[in-house]
């Protein structure tokens, strides 16, 4: 029986947790790939902390871990892009095959070192990038290779769900939740990464990628985090049928010109993804064969994410695909990505307004110039004089006239900006 000899590049959530799977289920992984898993060497950053592994295995020393003959894998969970980039690299230019979880590193070198991996014939994996539990990467590459992609709407951040969904269900607000999340850890001491949407961000570059073949940079697309949201807004929502999300959408219908972009978004009640709740992720995709699939399940934790990285030293022994399926990309057949000004939706429009005669038909009258319908109106009931709020639901619009058309609203002078907006995705 084969023996994988292993070295473990971070032993913190995910690192300590794919010791123990390892140690846990070696006779599973005997029946299943009919192969050992070894780790030798683990490289750490403080070598004193208590690990419950013998001391010898242990080096501060990362890039040894990248050369080290006798080692035929590199597993990198430290997170991060240096030194993770330059150890990934070095691993891959030794003729190590690499698994990492680091979705900030793909999302910035993804494209060189996966072309390095081609190169010297070792695979780059990656499973545990997007949605922990939920096996995404390989759905698209093995089970829905066979589909044209159309559309991929993914809960792909469990803090951000997290807040979201407590904000609504117990009409806290934004500030008190989060505190909460950093007490419970769901949200890092740093919750920047996760509220403001990057994280959500950098998976969405990694599915862009994987389906459409086109990698954008993180600054070439539209990312709106989650830390204003109002509860105000989640209840008026509520009331038209909605519930808001924090959503990447990643979509194309030609595979020519792809729709990369991650907002707050109102979702109707009714759609599955409207009742993923908490730390929970989901992964919406339709295909022209399949139709609509849902995927459902833990986002991140020691286990869920173990469970994927071990799932890609599995790929390895079993070695059943070549290094990339990533599609082949040629001038020819370069996507272009679809500038933001460019995307069509709907959209959701909170504005301040003194309650007096004739406001609504001043702003039906700016939206119509710029050919926007208006598809519903609430309009809480106050005294002549007060500032009261008023959401309009609006139709389709081009997202560049919908901005100009809200300049020129917020301009009114019995309005008091900012007008809140959230787009709005229908599934139809
Ligand atoms: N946690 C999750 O649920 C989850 C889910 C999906 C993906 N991921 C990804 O998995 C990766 C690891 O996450 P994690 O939560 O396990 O991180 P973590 O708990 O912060 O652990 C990081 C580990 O890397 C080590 N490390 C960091 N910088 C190092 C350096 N320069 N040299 C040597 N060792 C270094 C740390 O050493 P010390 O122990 O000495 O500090 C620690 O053991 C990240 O890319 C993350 O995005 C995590």
């Amino acid at each position: 029986m084969k023996t994988w000899t292993i070295n473990l590049a971070g032993f913190g959530t995910v690192g300590a947790g794919l010791w123990n799977h390892l140690q846990s289920h070696t006779d599973l992984l005997r029946q299943r790939v009919q192969a050992e898993f070894k780790i030798q060497k683990i490289a750490v950053r403080d070598i004193a902390k208590a690990r419950g592994v013998p001391s010898e295995m242990l080096t501060t020393d990362l890039l040894s871990l990248a050369k080290d003959p006798r080692a035929e894998i590199l597993v990198e969970l430290i997170g991060g892009i240096e030194p993770a980039y330059t150890l990934v690299k070095t691993a891959l230019q030794n003729g190590k095959h690499v698994v990492t979880a680091n979705k900030a590193l793909l999302a910035a070198h993804g494209q060189e070192l996966l072309a390095l991996a081609a190169k010297q014939n070792r695979h780059l994996l990656f499973e545990a990038s997007v949605a922990g539990a939920i096996p995404i990467i390989k759905t698209l590459r093995e089970g829905l290779a066979a589909n044209k992609i159309l559309s991929i709407h993914g809960i792909i951040n469990g803090t951000c769900n997290y807040i979201l969904s407590r904000m609504e269900a117990e009409r806290l607000d934004y500030a008190t939740v989060l505190a909460e999340a950093k007490r419970l850890g769901y949200a890092e001491a740093d919750e920047a990464l996760d509220v403001d949407g990057h994280d959500t961000a950098h998976k969405a570059i990694i599915l862009a990628a994987l389906v459409y073949g086109l990698w954008v940079d993180e600054n070439q697309i539209y990312i709106e985090g989650i830390r204003k949201i109002d509860r105000l807004d989640q209840e008026f929502a509520a009331r038209l049928g909605y519930t808001l999300k924090l959503i990447a959408i990643i979509q194309s219908a030609d595979g020519k010109e792809v729709d990369i972009r991650v907002h707050p978004t109102l979702l109707p009640q009714r759609h599955v993804l409207a009742s993923v709740h908490g730390v929970f992720n989901a992964v919406a995709i339709r295909g022209d064969a399949i139709g609509d699939a849902l995927f459902y399940g833990r986002g991140a934790g020691a286990l869920p994410t173990t469970s994927a990285v071990a799932a890609d030293l599995i790929e390895i022994a079993r070695n059943v695909l070549p290094t990339s399926s990533l599609p082949i990309i040629t001038a020819d057949n370069a996507p272009r990505l679809k500038p933001i000004a460019e995307v069509l939706s709907r959209y959701y429009l909170r504005l301040n307004v003194v309650d007096r005669p004739g406001v609504l038909a001043q702003i039906a009258t700016i939206l119509s110039k710029h050919t926007i319908g208006i598809s519903s109106v609430i309009q809480p009931e106050g005294h002549p004089g007060d500032v009261v709020p008023l959401i309009l639901m609006v139709h389709d619009a081009r997202e560049s006239a919908f901005q100009e058309a809200r300049k020129e609203i917020e301009a009114l002078p019995f309005i008091s900006p900012p007008a809140i907006v959230i787009r709005v995705e229908d599934f139809v």
